[in-house]
């Protein structure tokens, strides 16, 4: 082989092998977070969301985010509204809610955000209790509002690029010029 068609076979070679230690990496940094099934029930009317919305940073958003694998303190709440209690893998949940059997509707939501020790004994959610009927209401309208499709599954039912698909609820950001190229390519 003349030197010169092997160094930039070398150089390719090297190429392919940095991008595929970034794959790599980039694969093992991310484990697929786990999601719950897209809301059917309807929208819950009894309060108002806007004002729930409010209220809900003040008294959950320091535990709670909304997004899969955004789990702090408590799990993230993505598609809350009439899912199973405990549903999320990669949230390690006390004994109790796991064996609670309970689904998050309106009739579950409430006494459990009044006050979560009462209404679950030996609940791992350590909240401030919520006396007022109406805040109660006005969250559960916002939770209700929280929706997201299903991600894009691969063929062991992993989710797809989870950070360029609809399960993020950040916008994407388009860079000064692209404006007219895709945000992202899946
Ligand atoms: C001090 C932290 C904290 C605050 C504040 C808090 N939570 Fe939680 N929440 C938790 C923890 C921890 C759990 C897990 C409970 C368990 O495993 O027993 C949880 C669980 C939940 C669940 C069950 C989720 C599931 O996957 O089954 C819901 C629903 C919930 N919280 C709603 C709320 C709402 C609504 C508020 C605000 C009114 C709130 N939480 C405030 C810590 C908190």
């Amino acid at each position: 082989m003349p030197i010169d068609a092997n160094i930039s076979f070398s150089g390719t070679l090297i190429a392919g092998l940095v991008l595929t230690i970034l794959t790599v990496l980039t694969a093992c940094e991310r484990t697929p977070p786990d999601y719950r099934d897209p809301v059917t029930l309807p929208v819950y009317s009894e309060g108002d969301a806007d004002n729930g919305a409010i209220i809900y940073e003040e008294a959950c958003g320091q535990c709670h985010q909304l997004s899969p694998g955004s789990n702090k303190k408590g799990p993230q709440l993505m598609n809350i509204y009439g899912a199973p209690a405990a549903e999320l893998e990669d949230y390690d949940y006390g004994a109790a809610l796991t064996k609670s059997g309970w689904v998050w509707d309106a009739k579950t939501l409430d006494p459990y955000i009044a006050d979560a020790q009462k209404a679950m004994p030996e609940s791992k959610m350590l909240s401030d209790p919520m006396p007022d009927a109406s805040e109660r209401a006005d969250i559960i309208a916002y939770l209700s509002t929280l929706r997201m499709a299903a991600p894009a599954i691969d063929s062991d039912g992993k989710p797809i690029d989870t950070e360029h698909t609809q399960m993020s609820d950040e916008p994407v950001e388009i860079e000064d010029g692209l404006e007219n190229q895709p945000a992202a390519s899946f």
